[in-house]
């Protein structure tokens, strides 16, 4: 996967809109119809890769709709050909056999295509109303990490016996194997110390949320200095970014403007949100420190400009060490488009001269 020439992905509309909920030029739309077609045309136009966040319960407002990740990860894999699908998870939700043998088959499904990106939970009441409980965030991550520990030795194709605090396997193993490579690829999202060690210890690429590049390089930096456990190639390391590409900065800086006013709208929706939200998840704390539209950092990370600046902007977080874009729009498919055709291209001419 290493290579000279960044990877492009795009974030599925699991929940809606990205920037704002309430925009005349996108009505909500979390369908599966919408989120196929918009999957089959992110591979048509050469994307690379597709985010499936996982939420059972839609974060924003349990009232409206929510994609369901693993299922439509399976069917995605089926109808596509070429692009790689991460599928979200949270550990709370699915024991590791059964999550560990769910993986193992959209593996097979997509042909070698499937990754999981191990997510340790923010929003309580999806866990709370459950009556699963929401622990507190470093206990989160202890159970995180027995959890990835038993998953990623089935995906290996291991007979696993496990005695720990949270799991007591005995003679397990999952077949057929993977007949693609060792196990599906295996993500990671976020910033805390524990999410740190555990993507260290178990992750193949660490998603970073959108941020400004010195502080991109800070924790790529931090991550890459880390100890990995033999036969592990370097750890990798992906960004999450909201992008608006525009023939000129004027126009991109307007269009940031009117995303900004209607997220303004949205604003009883992020007060519920941050309610739900457990204050000592990292990932907030770096959202506090800037304005900006988009999920997970989204236009913290500065992609907003004319093509030529977006484009330099991408390659040099790429020269800085970021290998996967991940990518949100508003509205999603013709800034999709937009950056297929007019951003994508420069970044390839400024990394291949
Ligand atoms: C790229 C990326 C994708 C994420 N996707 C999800 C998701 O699908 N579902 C979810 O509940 N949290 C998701 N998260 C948030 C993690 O759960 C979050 O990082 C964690 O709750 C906070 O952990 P921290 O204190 O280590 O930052 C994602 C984070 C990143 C960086």
């Amino acid at each position: 996967m290493p290579s000279n020439l960044p990877r492009f992905g795009v974030w599925a509309l699991v929940h809606g809109s990205r920037a704002a909920l309430q925009d005349p030029a996108e009505p909500y739309d979390a369908s599966w119809a919408r989120n196929k077609a918009l999957v089959l045309e992110a591979e048509r136009l050469g994307f690379d890769s597709v985010l499936v966040a996982q939420h059972t319960i839609n974060p924003h407002d349990p009232a409206l709709d929510q994609l369901e990740a693993w299922t439509a990860s399976a069917a995605l894999a089926a109808l596509t050909s070429r692009i790689e699908i991460i599928a979200a998870i949270k550990p709370y939700l699915y024991h590791p056999v059964v999550l560990a043998k769910m993986a193992q088959q959209i593996e097979h499904i997509s042909g070698g295509r499937f990754a999981i990106n191990l997510v340790n939970a923010w929003n309580r009441p999806e866990l709370e109303r459950a009556g699963i409980g929401f622990a507190e965030h470093d206990e989160r991550y202890a159970y995180g990490r027995e959890w990835i520990t038993v998953v990623d030795r089935l995906l290996r194709g291991e007979t696993v016996h496990h005695r720990g605090d949270n799991f007591r396997i005995d003679d397990y193993r999952l077949r057929p194997a993977d007949p693609f490579r060792a196990r599906p690829r295996i993500y990671v999202g976020g910033e805390s110390e524990p999410a740190r060690a555990l993507v260290a210890a178990h992750g193949d690429v660490w998603f970073i949320n959108g941020q400004p590049p010195e502080d991109v390089e800070r924790l790529i930096a931090d991550l890459a200095a880390r100890a990995r456990p033999a036969g592990y190639d370097a750890l990798r390391f992906g960004l999450s970014a909201f992008v608006i590409a525009r023939a000129t900065q004027a126009q991109a800086d307007a269009h940031l403007e009117h995303l900004f006013a209607l997220a303004e709208l949205d604003k009883p929706l992020r007060e519920t949100q941050k309610a739900n939200t457990d204050p000592s998840a990292v990932m907030h704390q770096t959202f506090a420190r800037s304005a900006r539209v988009g999920s997970n950092g989204g236009t913290a990370a500065g992609l907003v400009g004319d093509y030529d600046t977006v484009a330099r902007r991408i390659a040099a977080f790429h020269r800085a060490g970021i290998e996967l874009f991940m990518l949100q729009f508003q509205p999603f498919e013709a800034d999709m488009r937009i950056f297929a055709e007019e951003v994508a291209p420069r970044v390839r001419r400024l990394l291949s001269a």
